[in-house]
């Protein structure tokens, strides 16, 4: 990256971080069960609600409690359930028209950061219905109130009960964009673990990988604050010790709450302190090819953190040391030993070392929309531009 540019992405996430004290951030109410929430809605004055949903989430069930409580305290609902991983901009014009011909007054996502961002996209269409979604991409553009919005991750997984971003995709250019903005935080989210219990091993592996990364990026990163050091580190140390049990033992209690608490103290973080390169990749691959989010961020992330070579040491032996992950007192030690870590924890959860479907053709116009993404947003360890992005996908491809 030329110096110029460099100066430039610098002094922008400078005047984040400065601002950091200054911006409006809140945490949604935590609710324990889907119980409470009609009293939520009545206290609200909201006698009619959008559902949505994917149909995987649909189908097994995981809507029925929400349906019976709404049902018992005669609200009126409808669902949309026709979310899709990697949600598109047709997801929410579908989902808002149903919130319009129903005379919705409230939104409730069921489901992972797919169902919570096309939820947030719906909310953002009904506040902001002069504006197409895309207009939206990037930082502080939607500047209104959302509708009431409960989010219910049934993942563990993207943070999105409580972090202030939707990540879309377009229909058309199959362009993938985050939206960050404050009213995009959720007002409640519903932490139930038992929701999880039914995620397939797989799943549970890349979504709490996807986790993983939120809080490494988010540690290692130029923005942190104590505050999100602290919910980084505690994030790493649960994950780690618990994902490998939710993988095996899906319905082991203790472990799908601590994932559960994990990504959402991880969501905490990077909501402040941001992702990085491994975000900017993974999102681009996501709207080209359709890779699962979390499966491209648990294949890149040791890719990344081993090109970030003495950029990270320091942060990533200070993440080894607070984790006791490795004592080396040497950084570059304890770094490697971070991501050796890394490396063991995606080989016991059977995630592959690379990723099918990248084609060479595609590689400069993927690392054009990272390079536009990350910079100059992302404050990672080591700037890098569309020329040295494109390595990593090399690297990464199969
Ligand atoms: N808003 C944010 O802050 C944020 C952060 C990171 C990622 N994301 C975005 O979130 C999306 C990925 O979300 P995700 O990883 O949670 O996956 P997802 O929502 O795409 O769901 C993946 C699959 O898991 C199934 N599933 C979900 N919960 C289940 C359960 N309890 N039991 C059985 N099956 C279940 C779904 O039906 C779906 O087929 C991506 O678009 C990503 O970019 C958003
Ligand atoms: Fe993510």
């Amino acid at each position: 990256m030329n110096v110029f540019k460099k100066c430039y992405c610098r002094i922008y996430q400078f005047a984040f971080k400065a601002a950091l004290p200054l911006f409006p951030y809140r945490e949604p109410e935590l609710v324990s069960g889907f119980s409470e929430v009609p009293d939520i809605l009545k206290r609200n004055r909201v006698s009619s609600v959008l559902i949505v949903t994917d149909q995987g989430v649909y189908k097994l069930g995981l809507t029925k409690d929400l349906e019976d409580a709404l049902n018992a305290n005669e609200i009126k609902y409808v669902v949309y359930k026709d979310t899709v991983p990697n949600p598109t901009t047709d997801n929410v014009e579908a989902a808002k028209d149903l919130y319009v011909s129903n005379n919705c007054e409230a939104i409730i996502a069921v489901g992972g950061g797919s169902s919570m961002d096309c939820a947030k996209g719906v909310g953002i269409r009904i506040a902001r219905p002069d504006k197409p979604l895309g207009h939206f991409a990037g930082v502080l553009k939607v500047h209104k109130k959302l509708p009431l919005f409960i989010a219910t991750p049934t993942t563990a997984g993207t943070g999105s009960e409580t972090t202030l971003t939707a990540v879309i995709t377009d229909a058309e250019t199959h362009h993938k964009y985050p939206i960050n903005d404050f009213p995009l935080i959720p007002m409640y989210a519903v932490m139930h673990p038992e929701i999880t219990y039914g995620l397939p091993p797989f799943l549970t592996a890349t979504t709490g990988m996807d986790a993983m990364t939120h809080a490494v990026e988010a540690f290692i990163g130029n923005t942190t604050t104590q505050k999100t050091r602290a919910a980084s580190i505690k994030a790493v140390k649960l994950i780690s010790d618990n994902i490998v049990t939710a993988y095996s033992d899906p319905t082991n209690h203790d472990a799908r709450n601590n994932m559960l608490h994990a990504a959402y103290l991880a969501g905490t973080a990077f909501t402040r302190s941001y992702v990085g390169y491994v975000h900017a990749v993974a999102h681009s691959l996501g709207g080209k090819y359709g890779i699962a989010h979390g499966l491209a961020n648990s294949v890149l992330l040791p890719i990344v953190l081993k090109e970030y070579g003495r950029h990270a040491y320091k942060r990533l032996a200070l993440l080894a040391h607070e984790t006791g992950i490795s004592d080396a007192p040497s950084n570059e030690k304890a770094a490697n030993a971070f991501i050796a870590h890394i490396e063991d924890l995606n080989k016991a959860l059977s995630i592959p070392e690379k990723l099918e479907g990248i084609k060479e053709e595609d590689i400069p116009e993927l690392a054009k929309t990272a390079d536009k993404e990350g910079n100059p947003l992302y404050p990672v360890p080591v700037l890098w531009d569309a020329k040295m992005l494109e390595k990593i996908y090399r690297l990464v491809m199969k």
